[in-house]
């Protein structure tokens, strides 16, 4: 047993990069640091303690952490000319994907760490303590780490949930598969425990996390009988949790959008309208080359169905341009299949070459130049789509969740069914309340609008 007592007043500096899984595995770390006397700083500068958790999906992503690197040796080199240590670590994806090079270019890291293993980090930092040998923690032990972090506290009236991990897909352009392991699902009882404990401290909305969330599957809660559970009955049984009333998930995939969950959508109101559904390509070609597993054709069909459960439902999307091999015309399809679904927002980015997929290795690697006219404009037509989705909101009256406070004296901030940012005039004693705002204005990244007086509601 370590004495944590003597560990207490310690400062923890966490830069996330990447995804909104990286954001959950950030805050679990703080987590579980706290018990030890860590105390979140907002500057890397004279922390005890540095985490960077990284993203390897993109190169530039990847290098980034370097650079961050670069940077940190000689704020600890700074902080041991005052006879003090920062200890360094690097968690996340890249040093799943890295870690022996990132210990090899960057020796002053202390400890590595991989998604499923940061779980342990209290040990490995007592182990640092002790010694100065490279500390490499990158093993694949998710059930392990779920059971670990049972318990967490809100930090406001939204909170993300990891229900799964890791994923089976195979994309031939992404990491993922390598980096964050096979498919896990959460067991459902754990979920229901974390969203209770959740609840009962006052949040709101529960975002739902997964690389590919709607593969999601467990056996029933203990004593209930039963098939399997998919994502559907997961969202239906949270639905009934006190105090949680808005539900949303993420990212998904359409090979695991099934009738159970769509028809969930369709019924559950306290499921946010709004789906994030990836389909990186237009080109059937593209997409097979992509080892997506779906056509064109079966994904417009998708959304169709999708959108006659639940007809308002906001869709977004992932994108990536120039693929290996990616012609002229299957960029046109990519346009065309855009036109056709009509995003409210989306992702996109150009092809990056990532070491160990089969992508890499393709041949007819799109130049450069290619992938930046491309990516423009894509984007130009997907800004043209969000623009006029957040412009179709004025006139209307939305239920808002409260978030936090905005920028401007008396200004609230909340975030709309279709996951916009909605500005408010408003007190702060609204903040975790849902209420009717009229949405009256648009600026580039958010709604703005009046709060509506519960008669006017009503009327
Ligand atoms: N290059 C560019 N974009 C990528 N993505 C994943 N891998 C790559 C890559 N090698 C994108 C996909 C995915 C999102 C999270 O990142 O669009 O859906
Ligand atoms: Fe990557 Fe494809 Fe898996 Fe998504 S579904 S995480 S893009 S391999």
């Amino acid at each position: 047993m370590t004495d944590t007592r003597q560990k207490q007043g310690k400062s923890l500096f966490i830069r996330t990069y990447g995804c909104q899984m990286n954001v959950y595995d950030s805050e679990r770390m703080a987590g579980l640091l706290k018990p030890l006397g860590y105390s979140l700083a907002d500057a890397p500068d004279g922390a005890d303690l540095v985490i960077l958790n990284t993203c390897h999906i993109r190169e530039k992503a990847a290098e980034k952490v370097y650079s961050e690197l670069g940077r940190l040796k000689k704020l600890k080199a700074d902080k041991a000319r005052q006879g003090e240590a920062m200890k360094i670590a690097v968690a996340g994806c890249v040093a799943q994907a890295e870690g022996p090079e990132i210990t090899a270019r960057a020796g002053y890291v202390d400890m590595v760490v991989g998604p499923q293993a940061y779980h342990r980090l209290p040990e490995l930092l007592a182990r640092a303590a002790r010694d100065d040998g490279d500390i490499l923690e990158t093993d694949f032990a998710v059930d392990e780490k779920f059971d670990r972090l049972a318990e967490r506290e809100a930090e406001g009236p939204t909170a993300f949930l990891t229900i799964q991990e890791g994923c089976d897909k195979f994309c031939t352009f992404c990491v993922v598969p390598y980096t964050r392991g096979a498919e896990v699902s959460r067991n459902v009882d754990a979920i229901v425990a974390e969203a209770r404990a959740l609840a009962a401290q006052g949040v709101r909305e529960i975002t739902l996390l997964g690389q590919n969330v709607n593969a999601w599957a467990s056996p029933p809660p203990a004593g209930e009988a039963g098939d399997a559970w998919g994502l559907g009955e997961l969202c239906r049984h949270l639905a009934k949790i006190d105090g949680i009333e808005r539900i949303r998930f993420t990212t998904s995939h359409p090979r695991d959008m099934d009738d159970g969950l769509i028809a969930a959508l369709g019924e559950e109101e306290k499921l946010m309208p709004y789906l994030h559904l990836p389909v990186q390509a237009g080109s059937d070609r593209v997409l097979k080359s992509m080892n997506r597993g779906h056509t064109a054709e079966h994904y417009i069909g998708l959304i169709e169905k999708i959108r006659s459960a639940r007809p308002d439902i906001a869709i977004s999307g992932d994108f990536i341009v120039g693929f290996p091999g990616e012609t002229a015309s299957d960029f046109e399809e990519t346009l065309a299949l855009v036109e056709a679904v009509d995003y409210s927002s989306a992702y996109s980015f150009k092809y990056s070459r990532r070491p160990g997929t089969p992508g890499a290795a393709m041949p007819k690697q799109v130049a450069e130049p290619e992938k930046d006219e491309r990516l423009a404009r894509l984007q130009a037509l997907l800004e043209r789509q969000r623009q006029s989705f957040n412009e179709a909101q004025i006139g209307k009256t939305l239920p808002v969740l409260f978030e936090k406070t905005g920028r401007h004296e008396g200004q609230m901030v909340g975030r709309s069914p279709y996951l916009q940012s909605v500005h408010v005039s408003a007190s702060q004693s609204m903040l975790g309340s849902i209420a009717p705002v009229k949405i009256e204005g648009i600026t580039p990244n958010a709604l703005a609008g009046v709060l509506v007086k519960d008669n006017e509601a009503a009327a």
